[in-house]
């Protein structure tokens, strides 16, 4: 999770005011914040015995939904989304109203069982959007709102036809996660409230709709797809694409969706997708969500991976030709437990979602490809959390680096870095290291048993952990003290050493170029990408220009199929102003609209006043393929160092 870390060190490193970028200015939001929706946070932070998630208006134990029912038209004229979200609904106690979650919709209607109601729309909080309230019973059953989205909607992205790998059709891909889903339906949009869904979704005849659910693997002539999900979700994990789709399974469970002229590279790269569900299986349990589909999305897909339900989204840049950037399959697989099947109660647990995903990825990759493989992934996880932490400190942001978050005021966003993601991993290495594997994996498989469909947080988590491995353990718990991870800021001292074989030649390798060896003599063969990384990452920032040209000429990093190696040498193609490999660079940013690439790129670019106009420049041209996750933190990075 590098990328994060770069951004942050261009955010904060510069104070430079220029602004004659103006394009560039970050989404402007209304900051009128509705007053009662802080005293509605306020009352439910007295709730001690369940936690509160400060991103919602929702009130979990007044009021919450148990089932979707969703009727949606899809018009890529407008590029609106437009229908009617049906909803079972519980009122606990003696309450007046039901409180939902909505951004930049239009609210035509609601109807409570069949009756109109009066519901009141509050004015915009910057960070959580406009509050639904509507007035119910406590007999109240069933809630219906006519909406339709806007322009702004910014879990959505429509795609013309020349966006897309056949050029012909247009696409659209919804991303919710953290809090974007009440950008396209007003819903209770909280990791910590469940809900089953059905859906029925209108799309043009040519095209085919699939969502995180039970999916149609074929087109049909009526345009027209239904939708299942049995199992309850919390709001986050809701999701839909439409395109020109085809269907190839892989195993019995399992296959992949693309479009049409991506299909059979989709099939091949994946084709090991049964063998790690069978692999997670046997670790952690039975999988509880019938099948496991892939869609490949359009370049422009903000992240790696996207774990919704039965069917995870993901970025085409992972298609390397040679099945070597799988691990994202094996985690966005490993969320069906960590995150799908127990989930962070509120973002700020956030690292219960993606801390137990990396330590599970990298067990589903030591189970497929051997231990050599998985100790080269913690490798990288661990360079990456140095990086951060680094990085997060210099900038005055230590706060951040616990893995217990405190988003108060904040866009969830904000806590997406490398310390949930690495040093969440760490934290249960050692854990494992200390009381030994077969412990652990029972306690974990116990874990996601008793906690199956339900949320989680850091504190039920400790105590849990306690009662259930540690205090059977002698010691265990002075030696991993998981407190210190927890609440206290940085590295602790006692963070498990990783050793690889592979990581010490590339480091070697990367040593003796520095010192007198010409990159031809360099001992490369059968490198793996990551031992590339290794070594690129091992190389001193600042290369002359003769350096770049020995480099790139004898391992063609410029050229490179494999997006990981490519993404790392372009930072310092940027970094070094290395101008042979700018249309490689253009080509690359302008394509691709994963974020976790972008902003290294484009930090090195905006840090640098020669080449800042150059970053403003591909920006612009850029801009209309990239998802508002991605655009948003670009813009912000440019904004940043203009002082605005
Ligand atoms: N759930 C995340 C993506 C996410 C996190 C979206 C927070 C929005 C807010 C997903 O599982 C993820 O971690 N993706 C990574 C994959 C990588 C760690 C293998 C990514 O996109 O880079
Ligand atoms: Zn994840």
């Amino acid at each position: 999770m590098q990328h994060f870390s770069l951004q942050l060190r261009v955010l904060f490193s510069s104070l430079i005011l220029l602004s004659l970028f103006t394009a560039c200015n970050p989404k402007k939001k209304t900051t009128e914040t509705s007053t009662d929706s802080s005293t509605e946070i306020d009352s439910t932070q007295m709730n001690t015995s369940t936690p509160t998630d400060i991103h919602t208006f929702a009130v979990r134990e007044d009021a919450k939904i148990t089932h979707l029912d969703l009727k949606l038209n899809v018009d890529f004229d407008t590029k609106m989304l437009s229908g009617i979200a049906t909803y079972d609904i519980e009122v606990q106690n003696n309450i007046d109203k039901i409180y939902l979650d909505t951004r930049s919709l239009t609210i035509e209607n609601v109807e409570v069982d069949g009756q109109k109601a009066n519901f009141e729309l509050a004015n915009e909080d910057e960070n959580l959007g406009q509050k639904l309230s509507i007035p119910v019973t406590p007999q109240s059953k069933k809630v219906a709102i006519t909406y339709k989205t806007s322009s702004t909607a910014e879990a959505l992205q429509w795609l013309s036809p020349s966006q897309t790998a056949g050029k012909k059709s247009p696409f659209l891909f919804t991303q919710s996660q953290a809090i974007l889903a009440r950008t396209w339906v007003p819903t209770q949009d909280s990791p910590g409230i469940r809900f089953t869904y059905t859906a029925e979704v209108t799309v043009p005849k040519e095209l085919m709709a699939v969502m995180s659910a039970e999916n149609p693997q074929q087109k049909n002539d009526s345009g027209v797809y239904t939708f299942k999900m049995e199992q309850p979700i919390p709001a986050y994990l809701l999701a839909l694409a439409v395109g020109d789709l085809r269907f190839q399974p892989i195993g019995e469970r399992t296959g992949v969706y693309a479009e049409p002229s991506m299909i059979s590279k989709a099939a091949y790269e994946f084709e090991e997708m049964d063998k790690m569900l069978e692999a997670a299986e046997k670790l952690y349990g039975k999988y509880a969500w019938g099948r496991y589909d892939l869609i490949v999305l359009p370049p422009s897909f903000p992240f790696g991976g996207m774990e919704n339900p039965r069917l995870t989204f993901a970025t085409p840049t992972i298609l390397a030709g040679d099945r070597s950037l799988t691990s994202l399959v094996a985690h966005e697989l490993a969320h069906s437990w960590s995150g799908n099947l127990v989930t962070n109660a509120t973002w700020n647990d956030f690292w219960l979602n993606e801390g137990f995903t990396v330590y599970f990825e990298n067990r589903i990759m030591e189970e497929v490809y051997g231990k050599d493989y998985a100790e080269m992934l913690a490798l990288i996880s661990y360079q990456d959390l140095k990086d951060e932490v680094k990085v997060m400190t210099e900038a005055g942001n230590a706060e951040d680096t616990k893995l217990k978050l405190d988003l108060t005021g904040r866009n969830p966003d904000d806590g997406v870095t490398s310390i949930a993601y690495d040093k969440g991993f760490y934290l249960l290495k050692l854990i494992e290291n200390t009381v030994g594997r077969e412990k652990f994996d029972v306690f974990l498989n116990k874990y996601f048993t008793e906690y199956a469909f339900k949320t989680t947080n850091t504190e039920h988590f400790l105590t849990y952990l306690d009662k259930n491995l540690l205090s059977q353990v002698d010691g265990s718990m002075q030696e991993i003290n998981p407190k210190e991870w927890i609440y206290e800021t940085g590295i602790p001292a006692n963070i498990p050493k990783i050793e690889s074989e592979r990581y010490d030649k590339a480091i070697a390798a990367a040593e003796s170029w520095k010192t007198e060896t010409p990159a031809a003599q360099l001992e490369t063969k059968d490198w793996t990408y990551q031992q590339w990384l290794f070594f690129l990452r091992a190389l001193p920032n600042d290369l002359t220009l003769q350096q770049m040209d020995e480099l790139d000429k004898q391992f063609k990093f410029s050229a490179t199929g494999n997006n990981e190696v490519l993404g790392e040498w372009l930072v310092k193609v940027a970094h070094n102003q290395y101008e042979k490999s700018y249309p490689q660079m253009r080509k690359f940013l302008v394509n691709v609209g994963r974020r976790k690439f972008l902003s290294p790129i484009y930090g090195q670019l905006v840090a640098n006043e020669k080449t800042l106009p150059l970053a403003k420049e591909i920006y612009e041209e850029a801009k209309p393929n990239y998802h508002f996750v991605s655009s948003s933190s670009i813009e912000k990075m440019i904004a940043e160092k203009e002082g605005k």
